[in-house]
């Protein structure tokens, strides 16, 4: 029996659905998000199945804890920093969404992983609603993707937003091992309404997709628009629908393009992937390190190196600070690219209150170099580093980087990793670390690698005291 359409409407914010059109959602509050949706499709149930899907009742099966457990198996993308943020590759039936700002790279990263992947024998299949063919055979020449006999045997590409054409093509060669859907926002399913992007017509090409993935075995990829505000445009449903999430960060501005996980049902969620955007399309960067700190000038005031952690990968960062004298009658500018405005604030609190740095009249930027975004409190004392540095105009040592916590007492707090950032700091040829001073047993204190000389601080005042006084500097000279 047909089912008669249902109309509802849907907050393109929230995905809240409500019965009736309404100017302002309850839910969220915002204004003109709600978009009518039609449903009059039943989606196809998987042919051939049996059980439930097959339309009969089926007994639910349980099942113990403690059985036998195989880990998924994985399909190697070729570009070893993908790997690292799905967890050593991409799972066949999974689907991964890979989000980002218009422009950024999203398609420039899934030509070269498919092309990756084709050359290593896998069936794949990339089909973009944004570009025309001859769009992306230029941009593969443009690469040098085009030259490689098996690429070309293995990667088939379409130009195409109809979802019933690429579901009939996907029924019909069941070989694919990875399939590329350029973007999601383009898509377009009959018998859907909306047009292409809206919220009824992101979620049923999904779901569609998502089925012949999960049926077929084939790993799918999703590529996504993200708004500014970082929400995936219009349907964040489809986070829910998904295995993985992947975001491409980066400022355009920027040479650097970071792949964040923040979903993965795979795998970890705080691994990294680094790349370069060069005229010849990205370049993984193994050692972020190095690349970050390239361009770094020694001998100015207001730069601290802090030595991170992105997952489990330590990279080494500069935090700079520029303080001049506040322009107008309000409040001072706190303007943090890259980090926490809350937690700059709070650490110039504490350097007035527990060491007697007043910064109140001057406004402050603080940037991290790279266009990288760090959330760790463990950069609190490369920053307040760079705040002092900058107040006194005394440079940090250039040899010398720093990680720790600062609690609202001015307390220097203990990390997690201490090893892994000693270990990076020393291949980079750091000589100083100044850490949080060690509690704990004595054997379990930090060993430090060779070269590297470990100096602890317990409060914000012994990291002061490593800077004279301004009043004092101005003595001397
Ligand atoms: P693109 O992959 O089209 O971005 P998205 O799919 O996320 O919208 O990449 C767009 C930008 O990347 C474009 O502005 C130019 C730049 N780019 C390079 O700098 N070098 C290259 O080799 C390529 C292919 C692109
Ligand atoms: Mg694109």
């Amino acid at each position: 029996m047909a089912r008669k359409p249902i109309t509802r409407f849907v907050c393109t914010q929230c995905q809240a659905v409500f019965p009736k059109w309404n100017g302002r959602c309850d839910v969220c509050g915002e204004w003109n998000t709600l978009e009518e949706e039609t449903i009059s499709v039943t989606p196809n149930r998987p042919q051939g199945g049996g059980g439930a899907a097959a339309g009969k009742p089926g007994r639910l099966i349980t099942t113990r804890l403690d059985g036998k457990a195989t880990p998924p198996a994985r399909i190697e993308t070729g570009m070893a920093e993908l790997n690292r943020v799905l967890g050593s590759g991409l799972v066949p039936g999974s689907v991964v969404l890979v989000g980002g700002d218009p422009g950024i790279g999203k398609s420039t990263l899934m030509l070269q992983t498919t092309c990756a992947l084709a050359r290593s024998g896998h069936d794949v299949l990339y089909v973009s609603g944004e570009e025309a063919i001859d769009q992306i055979r230029l941009r593969a020449r443009r690469l040098e993707l085009d030259g490689d006999p098996k690429t070309l045997e293995r990667l088939e590409l379409a130009a195409s937003i109809n979802v019933a054409d690429i579901a009939a093509s996907l029924e019909e060669v069941k070989s694919r091992k990875v399939v590329v859907i350029d973007s999601i926002q383009t898509m377009w399913l009959e018998g859907v309404s909306g047009a292409p992007g809206s919220v009824s017509q992101v979620r049923s090409c999904a779901f569609e997709l998502i089925r012949l993935a999960k049926t077929q075995g084939f790993a799918l990829v999703l590529i996504g628009h993200v708004t500014k505000e970082g929400a995936l445009a219009g349907p964040r449903v489809l986070e829910h629908m998904v295995d993985a999430v992947l975001y491409f960060e980066g400022d355009r501005g920027h040479q650097f393009r970071i792949l964040r996980a923040a979903k993965n049902r795979f795998g970890a969620t705080d691994e990294i992937g680094v790349f370069a955007m060069t005229d010849a399309g990205l370049r993984e960067v193994p050692n972020p390190s190095a690349l970050f700190l390239a361009e770094r000038r020694g001998n100015i005031a207001g730069s601290a190196v802090f030595a991170g952690l992105e997952g489990t990968r330590p990279v080494l960062l500069e935090i700079q600070v520029l303080l001049s004298a506040k322009s107008g009658d309000g409040a001072a500018r706190r303007a943090v690219l890259g980090w926490d405005s809350a937690r700059l604030n709070m650490i110039l609190a504490v350097l007035e209150a527990r060491c007697g740095l007043k910064l109140a009249s001057m406004d402050v930027h603080l940037n991290v170099t790279g266009g990288l975004r760090i959330n760790e409190p463990a950069a609190d004392l490369a920053v307040a580093a760079a705040l002092i540095s900058a107040a006194t105009g005394q440079p940090t040592d250039p040899n010398t980087a720093y990680f720790g916590e600062i609690g609202l007492s001015g307390e220097i707090r203990q990390v997690p990793q201490t090893g892994l950032r000693l270990k990076e700091m020393a291949k980079l040829g750091f000589r100083t670390a100044l850490l949080p001073r060690h509690v704990g047993s004595a054997s379990a204190r930090p060993k430090a690698p060779a070269g590297l000389q470990l100096e602890e601080l317990g409060h914000l005042a012994d990291l002061m005291k490593r800077f004279a006084s301004p009043a004092k500097k101005t003595a001397e000279a």
